[in-house]
């Protein structure tokens, strides 16, 4: 077999959250590949690393009182951890603020001036006057110019879907500050990805010619069609510089400009392989030079396809280095058929889940045995994980070692039968070894896992015809007892090689118990006669429900990192203002007179409130959280007295009632109660 040489990827995580489940179907799809690729005896690199630059992080730094740096050396040390807990076996885990990926960087931003592909433009961009900086879209907020939804984010609108620019939002304003943002000028750099349509029309729809003669398409068909779309629809420059403050690389000769945090971020697969390179003694060149003979895949959610498939070729096209053989995306993890959630505690992190005393390789064949080649979402159902990983791993799998091992054990020394009369069953097993392989090889794990239990169903019903405990019992029936204990201790051994990508521990623990080498998949092809094995110890418990009711309680409960409250549990903490300041805001207490539905909006409800010295009319946007206005006769409110009147499509807004909201629709909208005894019009404060 030709040996291949592989380096492949994950994408980057963000260094300002933690790592949930979401992330780990990604790295655990990578890992499996990568695991069978070495176990045939390919060279192959696995290298990721955190992706540590941008607003959101310099932001969550300054909320926490630390230097950016700091926050992502804290964040660098529990992913890894979270990582290895789950045995994704990265052969560098690096950090896109690294020297290399400064070096890298510089490196590509150069190459493509020289090529021409840069250009700068002076262009008009919100800015927040208080705060001193340019607002990214997700941080600037306001009503929705088509729906009129509030609190909408600067690109799109949760509620109706619409997409616009910032400067559309109705009443914008700063989500760093609060400040309502200006226009101002600043010179950005371009790369023109306008000019690539030609080459990003072939490579998109290209194949790459492998060492071994196959040709590699380099997307998916669904990812290609996708492309196609953009392509043919016209490719727009792309904005790579932002202005200071930013964390990120500084551009050569332009001071106060930034690397966009998307440019640098994956340079950073190129930086962590450098660095692993430097480590080993790898070639490097030999990997990313521009008629390179090595493979490169980027395994990626469907999410971000538009940076891999089609900015990331282009820049190392123009750049002069290699571009990728294939970008495999895959879809996203739902739970219970439903996205995950923090406040249903389906928001599952890996660290989590660990704590809990969750095996990982439970997940790791769960996720395994759902993944396939295409970009389709998948569902993680909590009682279906349960059910499968308790019928297939331990009613299956270890079902047969614990069958045969311990007669093994006691009743021949650990020594397994020299010959085996009958070794048809052993025989159906090593067939499909080549079957499976492809599988693993074009990323059907799904099929190639239904064809290992199938297996095993197998060796079940060997056991059932033959079994051993009955042998174990009669007289003069030794030798038949070693023979199918042997066969059955076998069929363990040729399993474990097909699951090994998947349940790389569990087969450490199988090596260690047949006192063999690491398994590899040619392995498949040999039997394990006339040999001493170890005593059995049990390989792999069973899932007890009540773990599971323990890790949805532990995320429900589970207080965030810092970090990320800062960045999506909770708003983040406003800047600090003085008394003065709070003073301005007139809050009182209302009493609710009537409420009532709006005729032509599924948000509003309209109040008329009691302030004790006058009545007023206000609208908000709480329909959805109080489905029966009428029930809010009566009660008590806080209001915004002194909010400037708001013209509204339904009439004249005269305050604002005040709610506790989270930062997403599923955390519901709460309005405040006073104690007993308050009267309206008293004030607050
Ligand atoms: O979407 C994300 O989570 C990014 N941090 C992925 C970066 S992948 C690569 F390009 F660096
Ligand atoms: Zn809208």
């Amino acid at each position: 077999m030709t040996q291949r040489k592989i380096l492949v990827t994950s994408a980057l995580p963000y260094a300002n959250g933690s790592i949930h489940l979401g992330h780990m179907v990604e790295h655990i799809q990578t890992d499996i590949w990568v695991r069978f690729q070495k176990m045939r005896g390919h060279t192959c690199h696995y290298v990721c690393a955190d992706d540590t630059h941008g607003t959101p992080i310099m932001l969550a730094a300054e909320k926490q009182g630390i230097t950016p740096e700091q926050l992502i050396e804290r964040v660098h040390a529990e992913h890894f951890a979270d990582f290895q807990g789950f045995h994704i076996g990265y052969d560098n885990y690096y950090s896109t603020n690294s020297p290399e990926n400064r070096h890298y960087s510089y490196d590509i931003y150069q190459k493509l001036r020289d090529a021409g592909k840069i250009v700068s433009r002076t262009i008009e961009q919100l800015y927040d006057p208080e705060k001193g900086m340019f607002l990214p879209d997700r941080f600037v907020k306001g009503e929705c110019p088509k729906c009129h939804a509030k609190d909408q984010y600067g690109d799109s609108c949760e509620v109706c879907g619409a997409t616009y620019s910032p400067t559309e939002l109705i009443h914008p304003y700063s989500a760093v500050s609060g400040a309502t943002p200006v226009l101002r000028e600043s010179e950005h750099f371009f790369f023109r990805l306008g000019e690539c349509a030609e080459f990003l029309r072939d490579w998109t729809a290209g194949h790459s010619t492998l060492s071994d003669g196959r040709e590699q398409p380099h997307l998916q068909p669904e990812s290609l069609n996708k492309m196609n779309e953009w392509i043919e629809g016209g490719l727009q420059d792309w904005d790579i510089s932002r202005d200071a403050p930013y964390f990120g690389f500084e551009i050569p000769n332009a001071p106060g400009k930034y690397f966009y945090v998307w440019l640098d971020a994956p340079i950073g697969y190129m930086a962590s392989f450098k660095a692993l390179c430097d480590r080993e003694g790898l070639n490097f060149d030999e990997y990313f030079k521009a008629d390179s003979s090595t493979e490169l895949y980027h395994f990626i959610g469907k999410d971000i396809l538009y940076f891999h498939a089609l900015f990331w070729p282009a820049t190392l096209q123009y750049s002069g280095y290699r571009t990728p053989t294939g970008v495999f995306a895959h879809g996203f993890l739902t739970v219970d058929g439903q996205k995950m959630s923090k406040s249903r505690g389906t928001f599952i992190t890996a660290r989590s889940y660990l704590d809990c005393g969750l095996n990982p390789e439970w997940m790791r064949y769960y996720i395994g045995a759902k993944l396939n080649s295409k970009i389709e979402d998948i569902d993680l159902s909590l009682s279906d994980f349960v059910a499968r990983v308790n019928s297939d791993l331990v009613g299956k799998f270890i079902n047969i070692a614990s069958r045969a091992a311990g007669f093994i054990s006691k009743r021949f020394d650990g020594k397994l039968a020299a010959q085996l009369s009958d070794t048809s069953l052993l025989e159906a097993l090593t067939a499909p070894a080549e079957n499976l392989a492809q599988s693993f090889e074009q990323r059907e794990y799904a099929r190639a896992l239904r064809d290992v239990m199938a297996l095993a169903d197998q060796v079940n019903l060997y056991v059932d015809a033959n079994k051993p405990w009955e042998l174990a019992r009669q007289e003069g029936m030794e030798q038949q007892l070693q023979q199918v204990c042997t066969v059955l201790i076998n069929a363990f051994r040729l399993l474990t090689i097909y699951l090994k990508p998947v349940l790389p521990k569990l087969a450490e623990q199988v090596e260690h118990f047949l006192n063999i080498a690491p398994l590899t998949w040619a392995d498949s092809q040999q039997l394990l006669l006339d040999h001493t094995i170890q005593p059995y110890q049990h390989l792999m418990q069973r899932i007890e429900p009540k773990l599971i009711e323990q890790l949805i309680e532990a995320n429900k409960q589970s207080t965030p990192t810092v970090s990320e409250a800062a960045a999506d549990n909770y708003e983040p903490i406003a800047d600090t203002i003085a008394i003065d300041d709070f003073a301005k805001v007139d809050l009182r207490v209302g009493e609710v007179l009537a409420c009532q539905y709006v005729e032509g909006s599924d948000k509003l409800l309209q109040f008329t409130v009691n302030l004790g010295f006058e009545t007023r009319n206000i609208f908000s946007g709480i329909r959805k959280a109080y489905a029966e206005p009428e029930k809010l006769v009566g009660r008590k409110v806080i209001v915004v007295a002194n909010l400037a009147p708001r013209k509204m499509r339904f009439g004249v807004s005269q305050g604002m009632i005040v709610c506790a909201s989270g930062t997403d629709d599923s955390s519901g909208l709460f309005l405040l109660d006073v104690d007993q005894g308050a009267q309206p019009g008293m004030r607050i404060g």
